[in-house]
């Protein structure tokens, strides 16, 4: 098993819900409500999950771009709610985010050789011709010429936007990018050229990635394991292949359904869940899938299922899983 690189236990995110000219707290958005994984070196894990469900504010509190409510995240090793200022900043320097929409990444006033060049100033990496030279080097990785460095953000396509953010995040060399849906917002036709540049800058620097993504075919190409999320709880973790090839949750079977197959001879039925999202505010006890799975039992609203491992490495949360397979 390859090395880990950064471990999530317990991760909370609560979102006070305040109400009145006291802005009273009278409640509380689970956001995340106590999800633990580990995040290992050089691979791509996959997030998945309806909106709503936590999966950006899992990707902040990784970040620390958002204090967490609860629980523990080690990275290299280091507890990362008890970094003092200066390991902070290193830790800054090893981790970064790539946003759905690259112009509200981007600085629209500066240009993009000064957008890329910012972390490096910033964590003062370098100056001068040095800086230039690191600016250069990125445009080229990412795909872009030498004098696309002296124009504004909004002289470029969204492609070529996304393709500046990207060079901007690695700027420093992270050993952690948060891709929070990198390519939703881009025209089809450019989605695998952004992709394809992800994954061969991952094989070039060594670097692994959260891939947060509604779009179940793209982590199926790119994402070594996978993690599926519902209302703030992680409810499935595994290989990619094997998530895929026998999905043991009963929402994951839901998703894994509707994802189109390319083979017209292959039919399979696409299971459509009844009811929508509930809110995540006080979520009631027991299984928080409950009011919308077909397998439901009076114990699911009793008692919350815990992560069991099925196979090596395979994870799922339910009472029925293996029942309710067909
Ligand atoms: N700053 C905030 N204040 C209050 N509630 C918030 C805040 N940010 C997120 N939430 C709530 O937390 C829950 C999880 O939100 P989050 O953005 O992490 O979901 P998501 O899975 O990324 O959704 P999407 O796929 O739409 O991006 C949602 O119910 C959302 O309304
Ligand atoms: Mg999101």
């Amino acid at each position: 098993m390859s090395e880990v690189l950064c471990n999530v236990q317990g991760l909370k995110k609560y979102f006070p819900v305040r109400e009145g000219i006291l802005s009273r707290t009278v409640a509380h958005v689970h956001a995340v409500d106590d999800v633990t994984f580990e995040i290992r070196r050089e691979e791509t894990l996959g997030l998945v999950g309806e909106s709503g469900c936590g999966k950006t504010t899992v990707g902040k509190c990784i970040l620390r771009l958002i204090p967490s409510t609860a629980g523990k995240i080690v990275f290299e090793g280091r507890n990362l709610f008890e970094l003092n200022k200066q390991q902070l900043q290193a830790f800054r320097r090893q981790t970064a985010m790539i946003f759905q929409d690259p112009y509200s990444s981007l600085n629209p006033r500066m240009t993009a050789g000064n957008n890329i060049g910012e972390p490096v100033t910033i964590h003062r990496v370098a100056g001068g011709q040095k800086k230039r030279d690191i600016v250069l080097e990125l445009l080229e990785k990412v795909g872009l010429k030498p004098q696309h460095a002296s124009r504004y953000p909004h002289e470029f396509s969204g492609g070529q936007m996304q393709r500046i953010a990207i060079a901007r995040a690695l700027a420093l060399k992270p050993n952690l990018v948060v891709a929070d849906e990198p390519v939703a917002a881009l025209d089809v036709s450019i989605r695998a050229g952004i992709l394809n540049l992800m994954k061969d800058l991952q094989n070039e620097i060594g670097l692994s990635y959260l891939f947060i993504s509604h779009d179940l075919s793209v982590v199926r190409y790119l994402c070594d394991r996978v993690i599926v999320m519902y209302l703030g709880k992680l409810v499935e973790i595994g290989d990619t292949d094997k998530v895929f090839y026998r999905p043991l949750h009963p929402y994951t079977r839901a998703l894994i359904s509707a994802v189109p197959v390319p083979d017209p001879t292959i039919r399979r039925e696409i299971i459509i869940l009844p009811g929508k999202v509930p809110t995540p505010i006080d979520p009631p006890p027991g299984c928080r899938f409950k009011s919308r799975c077909p397998h439901a039992q009076p114990i699911c609203s009793k008692e919350e299922p815990l992560l069991m491992e099925i196979s090596s490495g395979h994870f799922v949360a339910c009472h029925f899983a293996l029942e309710s397979e067909v």
